[in-house]
């Protein structure tokens, strides 16, 4: 397994990476991507010992198409809410795929700069890999 980096080692060290990684595999074969022919599966612990997971579906009209990240994120709220711990996304090779910008915001919203995500480089914080990200905090602090 990948190394840690940059992630308290306590948190990763306590995550069954291997499991997420598995069902984010699981999720990544049921993929509906027969545009792009690029598969994504993702699997993410939920504070409740709950395991959450999706995969991409695309559309005839491309720009409609939902990542993996958006399916997981939606059993996550369906199948009872709580926070993102630790996300597992994969490609179709099963190894590590960094989930793309919008996807980070998702994750960021769902589990705050704590949730731990593996990465090509190993786990690293969401505060990491979306430094500076903009969220709830900052609707608060608007003048307006
Ligand atoms: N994709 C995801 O599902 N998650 C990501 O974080 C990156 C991209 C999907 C969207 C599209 O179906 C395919 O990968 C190619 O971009």
């Amino acid at each position: 397994m990948a190394a840690t980096a940059g992630a308290p080692r306590g948190a990763a060290d306590e995550v069954d990476w291997e499991r997420l990684r598995l069902r984010a595999v699981e999720l990544m074969e049921r993929a509906y991507a027969p545009y792009s022919r690029f598969r994504v599966g993702v699997a993410g612990l939920v504070d409740d010992g709950r395991v959450v997971a999706g995969c991409n579906v695309e559309n005839a009209a491309y720009g409609v198409a939902l990542c993996a990240e958006c399916g997981m994120v939606s059993e996550l709220h369906a199948s009872g809410g709580g926070r993102l711990t630790a996300v597992f996304c994969v490609g179709g090779d099963g190894q590590a795929l960094m989930p793309c910008g919008r996807c980070r915001q998702l994750l960021w919203e769902n589990g705050g700069p704590g949730c731990l995500l593996m990465t090509p480089e190993g786990v690293l914080p969401m505060s990491a890999v979306l430094p500076q990200a903009f969220g709830a905090e900052d609707l608060r602090h608007a003048d307006g």
